[in-house]
């Protein structure tokens, strides 16, 4: 059985990896509207990607006999200044979803919650690849600074992620 304090912060991160796919999702809208087909390609994967986070989480807390209560989640951006800062947005998304899961660690340590601790170690490697794909592709928007023949390549690049 969960503690109040753990399956509430539990169903807070569920609300947490809604928003990432509302975000995600937006973004990919964004960038197809831009034509960066593989752009908008790689986005909705992760969009989905969120969407599998939080029916973890949504599993789990029933797994431990708790309760989801689905919270509201915000309205997305809609608007970027340009692709680059599409993926700067989410490497800074990423760096709060990580801030967010290592709080969840410390609190069920604290609360001597070993099964939540354990459970929640998927997701700390999980947020040192997230983090670290956003990383690689901005290396990849400084690298071709300007150059049109260098975002169409990184777009194709990027429409090949399975
Ligand atoms: Fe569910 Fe991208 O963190």
């Amino acid at each position: 059985m969960l503690n109040e304090k753990i399956q509430k912060a539990l169903n807070e991160q569920v609300r947490e990896e809604m928003a990432s796919f509302y975000l995600y999702l937006s973004m990919s809208a964004y960038l197809e509207a831009q034509n960066l087909r593989g752009m908008a390609s790689w986005m909705a994967k992760q969009a989905q990607e969120e969407l599998g986070h939080a029916m973890k989480f949504f599993r789990y807390i029933h797994e431990r006999g708790g309760r989801v209560t689905l919270e509201a989640i915000p309205k997305p951006e809609n608007e970027w200044a340009s692709p680059q800062a599409v993926f700067e947005a989410t490497l800074a998304h990423e760096r709060h979803i990580t801030a967010c899961i290592y709080k969840l660690v410390e609190l069920a340590t604290a609360e001597r919650d070993h099964g939540t601790a354990s459970f929640l170690q998927w997701f700390v490697t999980e947020q040192v690849e997230e983090e670290g794909a956003a990383e690689g592709i901005l290396a990849r928007f400084h690298m071709g600074a300007g150059q049109p023949a260098a975002l169409l390549f990184l777009d194709r690049e990027l429409g090949a992620r399975q």
